[in-house]
């Protein structure tokens, strides 16, 4: 039996909640990778790479369907030059490599952060991996790049604000769901478990309108060490939360689900 549909039948019969349709990863740590190994930081953040297409692979396999990873952050520019230069570089290579792969396995890559500012280079190669795999049906695969919740949001406000000074909307419109739709996130479901490596506890300025009820699974390895195993571990916890949204109790499971 595939490793994916033990994990449903295991979450189902435990009664103990659907496995989680968004997973989003903060891969964080691959500096202290290297640090601990006496080696670059760059060759932390290219084993970093490797544990991405692990973590891609887990997520196809355990039929999530929407996976998003913080590659880069708004507040990583201001990292050494040659730092950032290093993870612009990985990226760039990891979309030129991976990219028919990706395709192949009818993934769709989307991407969210701020692109007026990126040079048209990584601009142009961004939009290719949107345009190329568009028409997939499987795993939605969001990149979060240049992305920062916070500018995410205010960027939001700005154009809700000048809907209101065309006199388009009403400023008494403006509710959650109209500021959703003008997330980056729009058409992309909240996501369920956040999982972040590293042992660090934080959000780091990631998702932070989308997280309200999302659960958090901090695990103390580093991110190059990040495989399925990990993956499956922090999906396994996930399946014992109690999710409640305000209420008392959880949503009441499907009968489709439960049965
Ligand atoms: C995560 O690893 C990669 C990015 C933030 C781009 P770090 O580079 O933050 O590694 P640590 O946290 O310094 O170990
Ligand atoms: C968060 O990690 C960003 C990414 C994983 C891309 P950081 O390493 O940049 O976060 P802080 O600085 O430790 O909060
Ligand atoms: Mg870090």
């Amino acid at each position: 039996m595939a490793e994916g549909d033990f994990l449903e039948m295991a979450t189902t019969a435990l009664g103990i909640g659907a496995p989680p349709r968004h997973v989003a990863l903060i891969m964080d740590g691959n500096g202290r990778w290297a640090a601990a190994r006496g080696l670059p930081r760059f060759e932390g953040h290219r084993r970093g790479v490797e544990a991405l297409r692990r973590a891609v692979r887990a997520a196809i396999d355990l039929k999530i369907s929407y996976l998003t990873v913080y590659s880069f952050s708004a507040e990583n520019w201001s990292r050494p030059r040659e730092e950032v230069q290093s993870l612009l570089g990985l990226l760039h290579r990891f979309i030129r490599n991976d990219l028919a792969e990706l395709h192949a396995n009818n993934v769709r890559v989307r991407v969210i952060g701020a692109r007026s500012d990126l040079a048209p280079e990584i601009g142009d190669l961004l939009r290719e991996a949107e345009q190329v795999t568009q028409g997939n049906s499987g795993l939605t695969l969001v990149v979060a790049f240049n992305y920062g919740a916070r500018q995410e949001i205010a960027t939001a406000v700005r154009a809700l604000a000048e809907m209101v000074a065309k006199g388009e909307i009403a400023p008494e419109s403006i509710d959650v769901e109209s500021i959703s739709a003008h997330l980056d996130t729009a058409d992309i479901p909240d996501p369920d478990l956040i999982i972040r490596t590293s042992g660090e506890q934080r959000l780091s300025n990631f998702l932070l309108w989308q997280a309200a009820y999302a659960e958090f699974v901090f695990l103390p390895i580093l991110w190059p060490d990040f495989d399925r195993a990990a993956m499956i571990a922090a999906i396994q916890e996930y399946a014992h939360r109690d999710r409640r949204f305000g209420r008392v109790e959880a949503p009441r499971r499907s009968a489709k689900t439960a049965s």
